[in-house]
């Protein structure tokens, strides 16, 4: 559900000499159905590993594996390869492909379409560990980031060649995610935003605890699509399953009182704070230290309410100078409840969530918000929540331009 992010994008992908080229296979095939025109460029070692064969069956097009056949051709040359592309991924890039990227040799068709492409280039390294933490190494991969080139940090684990440490090849959902930012308008760089996400839990006893049905799937789409787009972002997570977006500081919490705290001590320095958090409206009054047992329990819960978070921060928002976006999880008169909420909790903006429907609010992949402001309402789409998190962020952009700060409350 939702746009496909590689649609129509023109990808090359420059394939070196590793054991772990035969991953970059389910790279392509990704790509490629999610729409991307990829191309694929190989070293003669990388065609040792995996057939080109595999990547020209992947990709729908004939592989580049040699300087001069290419040319000889004119079917596609190093010279154009690089050029109108919009990235230039190369995954696995061996110690040896580094070295010569970072001293501008040019002897191969990977190595000469780099040095002539005029696209951002990518950088996956892959390799034995000592290899890679070797200072020669290092210092090729410093050239390179100088250079403006993106080395995607390798993962530490066990190689092929059976050492452990750095140097196995990044996992698809990080690089994907550099690809992402590669190719998103950075319209939210220089901002600093205040995510929360998920339930909170509180408990009764060290066994039992109340909480609700959030999965946190929302605020880190928000926290995922924010930094996309170059925002620096700051996710205070009830728990969650999901995976924490790479390039996000994430702070976890338990109960509505530390996410309270955390959210305080943390505000000060933020343009943007979205409370995606289901944040539990009441605690139990005591908490016993032992598990209780069941002959001794007594049947009624005595709750207290938590603090309201959010109408802590629109008490202070004029001063902090910040956009505070809340959520309302409503299953009637939807309209009027978010937008009681948004003029009682003092907000810019407020996401209006039907949680009695099955497609939509708690636990679901998808989601269909009307958003609701001091101009009024927009009904968003019914979409995946990384869409919606997108068309969210789109609206919170309009809003940090000055002249929206000055548009009288609704009626
Ligand atoms: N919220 C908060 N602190 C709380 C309760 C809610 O910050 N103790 C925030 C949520 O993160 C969300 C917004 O307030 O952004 C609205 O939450 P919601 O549960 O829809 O509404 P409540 O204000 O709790 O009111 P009610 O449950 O009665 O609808």
């Amino acid at each position: 559900m939702g746009l496909s992010r590689f649609s129509g994008k023109r990808i090359v992908i420059g394939i070196t000499g590793s054991i772990a080229a035969f991953k970059v296979a389910g790279w392509v095939s990704t790509l490629t159905k999610e729409g991307a025109d990829v191309s694929v460029v190989m070293t003669e070692s990388a065609c040792r590993f995996v057939a080109p064969l595999t990547f020209s069956a992947l990709s729908g097009k004939a592989v580049v594996t040699d300087m001069f056949t290419a040319e000889e051709t004119h079917c596609i040359s190093h010279i154009e390869l690089g050029q109108g592309a919009d990235l230039l991924l190369i995954a696995p890039a061996t110690a040896n492909t580094i070295a010569k990227l970072a001293h501008g040799l040019a002897d191969d068709i990977l190595s000469t379409t780099v040095l002539a492409a005029d696209c951002p280039v990518l950088i996956a390294p892959a390799m034995n560990s000592r290899m890679y933490e070797n200072p020669l190494t290092q210092k090729n991969i410093t050239i390179l980031q100088e250079q403006g080139y993106t080395v995607i940090d390798p993962e530490y684990g066990t190689m092929a060649c059976k050492t452990e440490g750095p140097g196995r090849l990044a996992k698809w959902d990080d690089v994907q995610e550099e690809l992402l930012q590669v190719l998103s308008t950075q319209d939210l760089a220089g901002e600093k935003l205040l995510i929360t996400a998920g339930p909170t839990r509180e408990a009764l006893d060290p066994a039992r605890f109340l909480s609700n049905r959030s999965s946190g799937k929302m605020g880190y789409a928000l926290a995922r699509t924010a930094r996309r787009r170059g925002a620096e972002v700051h996710l205070v997570s009830g728990p969650s399953c999901e995976r924490v977006p790479s390039g996000v500081k994430i702070t976890r919490i338990e109960t509505a009182e530390e996410m309270y705290n955390v959210v305080t001590a943390s505000c000060h320095d933020c343009s943007v704070i979205i409370k995606a958090a289901a944040v539990s409206d009441f605690r139990p009054e005591t908490t016993a230290s032992e598990k209780v047992k069941k002959e001794n329990a007594e049947c009624v819960l005595r709750l207290e309410q938590t603090d309201d978070i959010l109408k802590m921060l629109g008490r202070h928002k004029e001063d902090k100078q910040y956009l505070l976006v809340g959520f309302a999880a409503e299953s009637c008169a939807l309209r009027e409840a978010g937008r009681k909420k948004l003029e009682t909790k003092n907000l810019d903006l407020i996401a209006i969530n039907d949680i009695s429907n099955s497609n939509t609010g708690f636990e679901s992949e998808t989601n269909q918000v009307i958003l609701c402001d001091r101009k009024g309402f927009t009904e968003l789409p019914l979409t995946s929540k990384e869409q919606t998190a997108d068309l969210i962020l789109d609206r919170i952009v309009q809003l940090l331009e000055p002249l929206s700060f000055e548009i009288p409350s609704c009626k």
